[in-house]
């Protein structure tokens, strides 16, 4: 996820990106740059610099630099490192168009490969570097038309911006599954991947639809389809201020995070192809062994990554805290991966506990990471990554659904590259897998329900969280999630290992969530939920649409849509963030700052 911002009109334009970088700042912020079309010789000026916006800002202050159109970009890294030759804005070999990409080319090293046979040399590593050169190698007096030809050749999401000195006149503006709106002025035009980076000058916007051009000159904004047909569309007044637009709206980063989810397991599981598996599963496809660390969110996605490793692999898997991994004698050698699992990539005891474990056995190391280019990505064999951008709310959310995406399909193509998996199977659950977006959709659609049930739970002092199987890690996630923000008691606990303690502690007081879906281990859980009803304890199950004896033994039943048996966890989990969400808001808690804890964790 990054930020793009452009401007056409009066007034010089390097003030006005900075501005809009800077409102677009929670989108990522490892390195920023600006293009300037300077008038006076028709030339494209790039400023770039590594770090947040206030770098680039501080980074420009002695420079002259004056112009009326310009485009600008804030970046979190996917496809490259955070350096000054993979910050945007993207030039061409000849300096004449310059480019500004938010989202993913997927078949970027295809394009690449044949404009490098064609004589291109590349500074970046970026997949965006691509369109800029496809641009130029196309561009035949005409920059529109040239836009349409280049698309064509895209796959993936997108939003650009694009400024050219063949037609100093105008900005090009792209949407493709990457947001993009535009801000009509006065006189003056601006496009920007969010309604905060134009408030300052305009109120007046046009959101994009995807598939959609929009062209800005200084005094007027066209827009055309992907076909080529021009459109009118419809200009809307803002109110609202900027610190709610940030949020999109949302009243909390947690909130937004939460709601991200069909896009960012969209963005994931599209993403996964696009990184060097080749490489990774011929080297690993001969280990015997997968020892998985990782610690909070993170630990909890490697539980559920065993269930499948272990089912599909059939590699033998062993999830532990990295605090606890490091400080034991533990067992590696050569033909074991380690695994360490982390959303910023820094925390320090699994930064740790993987340093150690290559230095002390020689056995390979897999990072899986949100953040590029963070530690943990640098100092393992391999990395893989989740498409999340970055995450503000403190309890992770959207990244733990991206971290199962990911530990999904690595099991799946470990079972292809070990023989144990056809390629018309890996299809068919791939398919199933695209559905999960809008399965997720769905489940957002009960955040009033969910809030309802809220309302009536939130002054326990104690929950418990059940769950069997690959559902029982969502029960312990579920867990955390309550604890972390709204500072209630909760335990996650294997449905059927309640009746060995826990289920001393039951009561008419005690709410207890039970993640139920209709899988194969479905009438065992039932089971334990009598056991529960029996001692007055107040049932909340997460249950699949259709299944109406939940209905019946449950105080509250939330119903998410049916899925495969083993697709269940990435859905069962988005019900207990909005759950945990409700009731700590309503506590009036600081559910994207809670107290005592951090988003990374860099002390061990
Ligand atoms: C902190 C955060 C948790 C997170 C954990 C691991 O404790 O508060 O939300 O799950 O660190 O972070 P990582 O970045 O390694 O996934």
């Amino acid at each position: 996820m990054c930020g793009i911002v452009g401007y056409i009109g009066k007034r010089n334009v390097v003030p006005v990106l900075l501005y809009g970088l800077q409102r677009l700042e929670y989108r990522g912020y490892d390195s920023a740059g600006i293009a300037v079309l300077e008038k006076e010789e028709n030339r494209i000026i790039v400023e770039k610099q590594v770090g947040k916006i206030r770098d680039l800002q501080e980074y420009l202050w002695n420079k002259k630099i004056e112009g009326h159109v310009g485009i600008a970009h804030t970046r979190w890294a996917t496809h490259g490192p955070p350096t000054i030759e993979n910050a945007h804005p993207h030039i061409s070999r000849k300096g004449t168009i310059a480019i500004v990409h938010n989202g993913i080319i997927e078949n970027y090293l295809e394009l690449r490969k044949e404009l490098i046979e064609k004589g291109y040399k590349f500074r970046s590593e970026t997949d965006t570097e691509v369109i800029a050169h496809l641009l130029e190698e196309e561009y035949e007096e005409n920059l529109l038309k040239t836009v349409f030809k280049v698309i064509e050749k895209l796959e993936g999401a997108y939003a650009l911006g694009i400024i050219s000195t063949y037609e100093p006149d105008k900005i090009i503006g792209v949407r493709k599954g990457s947001p993009l709106i535009v801000g009509v002025g006065k006189g003056e035009n601006l496009i920007a991947s969010d309604i905060p980076a134009v408030l300052e000058y305009t109120k007046d916007i046009i959101a994009l639809d995807d598939e959609e051009i929009s062209v800005l000159k200084k005094d007027s904004v066209e827009i055309y389809g992907f076909n080529g047909a021009k459109k009118e569309k419809k200009t809307f007044h803002v109110t609202w201020d900027v610190s709610i637009a940030e949020k999109g709206g949302f009243k909390h980063f947690m909130q937004k995070e939460i709601h991200e989810q069909p896009r960012t397991v969209g963005d994931t599981i599209t993403g996964f192809s696009s990184q060097d598996i080749e490489n990774l599963f011929s080297s690993i496809k001969d280990i015997n062994r997968i020892v998985i660390i990782a610690c909070g969110t993170s630990f909890h996605a490697g539980l559920v990554g065993k269930f499948w490793i272990e089912k599909f692999a059939r590699v033998p898997v062993e999830v532990d805290y990295a605090s606890e991994f490091r400080y034991r004698d533990y067992i590696l050698n050569r033909k074991t991966l380690v695994l360490g699992i982390s959303q910023s990539g820094e925390t320090a005891d699994t930064r740790f506990a993987m340093l150690d474990a290559t230095k002390k056995s020689g056995a390979k190391t897999l990072a899986l990471v949100n953040v590029v280019g963070s530690s943990l990505s640098r100092e393992s064999d391999f990395v893989l990554y989740t498409y999340c951008g970055p995450e503000i709310g403190v309890a992770a959310t959207k990244t733990f659904t991206a971290q199962l995406v990911v530990l999904y399909l690595f099991s799946l193509k470990l079972a292809q590259y070990r023989g144990l998996l056809s390629e018309e199977d890996f299809k068919q659950k791939y398919k199933e897998l695209l559905h999960i977006p809008s399965v997720i959709e769905e489940v957002l659609k009960k955040d009033d329900e969910i809030k309802n049930i809220s309302y009536r739970y939130m002054n326990a002092k104690d929950f418990l969280f059940l769950g069997r199987g690959i559902n029982y890690p969502i029960a312990l996630e579920g867990a955390l999630k309550l604890k972390e923000i709204s500072y209630i008691h909760a335990e996650g606990y294997p449905a059927g290992e309640m009746k060995h303690g826990p289920i001393a502690l039951i009561d008419e007081n005690m709410p207890v969530v039970v993640v139920s879906p209709k899988d194969s281990l479905y009438e065992k859980t039932l089971s334990n939920i009598q056991e529960v009803k029996a001692r007055k304890g107040k049932v909340i199950s997460v249950a699949t649409d259709g299944d109406k004896s939940m209905k019946e033994i449950s105080d509250e039943v939330i119903y998410i849509p049916e899925v495969k048996d083993e697709l269940y966890p990435i859905v069962t989990i988005v019900p207990l963030q909005i759950l945990a969400y409700h009731i700590a808001t309503l506590l009036g808690k600081d559910v994207d700052q809670p107290r005592n804890l951090a988003k990374t964790v860099t002390v061990e």
